[in-house]
């Protein structure tokens, strides 16, 4: 493999227009505004209109990071989309994303991995550009996590938002350069968290839909207690492998699941608050869109710097946990 590093030269995202706010909330199960913004941080989030999919949350999202990175769509020679929650279970969104831009021609296929997607995306995508096949890629992470969500279930429909966000790639490319990854899962622990119904191993029945199986199941304590030893762990070890110290990181991006998550993370690794990214007040965790929404928020308001060094870190459902680096 060629030393040619691939970096990101254009971010966007984009959110649905309806707000779910915590007071609607309130009158849907047996909740209060105060509890979820005690537990969560979470004010309020984002859901998709009724027939608006992953792939047209995705489009929107990848034509704003092409725009920003000067890049055509018939340019890319890979689409990556990281998402539990695809349009349906056959064609990948991934493909319906490059026929909803117009590529006809560049190589499509989907990411799972709950809210570690994009960092497994960029991952793969890196790795792929680095190795001379290909030289221009968008990774994008979405989901529509309100079309599995049990609005009946207090204890997880308070949690999640619906929205995507999108980077362009290009080999060679000096600024947001991906300086190293490190990814993993324990499928062992999967139970904690996921949708028992809907894929081969139970196919949606009328008894399926009566037991609510085909909804988000999570069991929040144990998930929550492995979240942070896993964050840390991982941005421990990207930063070891990329031969960066902690206090070298001038941004910490992490998955916004939970407030009090990001806070525990940022302390034991000694990152001091504002030099964390938080947007889980606004959005709520949107799984994997979480990282690059939050990137791209960030460099849109023009706080990247050239040099800057980001850590991104994230953890989900699989277990799956992931971290990166880059050189903005
Ligand atoms: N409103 C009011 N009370 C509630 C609510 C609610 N919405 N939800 C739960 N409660 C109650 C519980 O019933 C419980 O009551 P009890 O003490 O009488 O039994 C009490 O509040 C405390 O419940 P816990 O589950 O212990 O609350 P906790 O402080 O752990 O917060 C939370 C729950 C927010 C889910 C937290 O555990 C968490 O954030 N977990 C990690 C989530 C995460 O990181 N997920 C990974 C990514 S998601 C993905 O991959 C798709």
């Amino acid at each position: 493999m060629k030393d040619e590093r691939s970096g990101i030269v254009g971010t966007g995202f984009y959110l649905p227009e309806r707000v779910l706010t915590n007071a609607d909330l309130e009158k849907m199960v047996e909740t209060t505004d105060a509890w979820i913004v005690e537990r969560t941080g979470i004010k309020e989030r984002r859901i998709a209109a009724a027939g608006e999919a992953v792939s047209a949350m995705a489009e929107k999202a990848s034509r704003s990071a092409l725009a920003a990175a000067g890049v055509t769509p018939e340019e890319l020679d890979l689409i990556i989309v990281g998402t539990f929650t695809p349009d349906r279970p056959l064609p990948a969104s991934s493909c319906l994303l490059g026929g909803r831009l117009g590529n006809h021609r560049a190589a499509c296929f989907d990411i799972s991995a709950a809210c570690c997607s994009f960092i497994y995306a960029l991952e793969v995508a890196d790795k792929l550009l680095r190795a001379g096949e290909y030289r221009t890629a968008l990774v994008v992470a979405a989901e529509k996590i309100s079309a599995v969500t049990d609005w009946k279930d207090r204890d997880t429909c308070v949690l999640f938002g619906d929205g995507a966000g999108a980077a362009v790639l290009k080999k060679g490319a000096e600024r947001g350069a991906i300086l190293g990854c490190y990814l993993g899962a324990d499928g062992s622990k999967s139970s904690l968290l996921e949708i028992p119904a809907g894929g081969s191993a139970l196919p949606i029945t009328h008894e399926v839909l009566d037991q609510r199986l085909n909804f988000i199941r999570m069991e929040g304590r144990e998930v929550f207690k492995l979240a942070v030893a896993s964050m840390v762990d991982a941005a421990r070890e990207v930063l070891k492998r990329t031969g960066h110290g902690v206090d070298e990181v001038a941004w910490l991006i992490p998955h916004q699941a939970n407030l009090r998550i990001m806070t525990a993370v940022a302390k034991r690794l000694g990152i001091p608050e504002e030099k964390v990214h938080v947007n889980v007040d606004r959005y709520g965790n949107m799984s994997g869109a979480t990282v690059p929404i939050a990137l791209a928020e960030m460099n849109q308001a023009g706080r990247l710097r050239p040099g800057d060094l980001v850590l991104m870190v994230a953890f989900g459902g699989g277990l799956t946990w992931a971290a990166t680096l880059i050189r903005w």
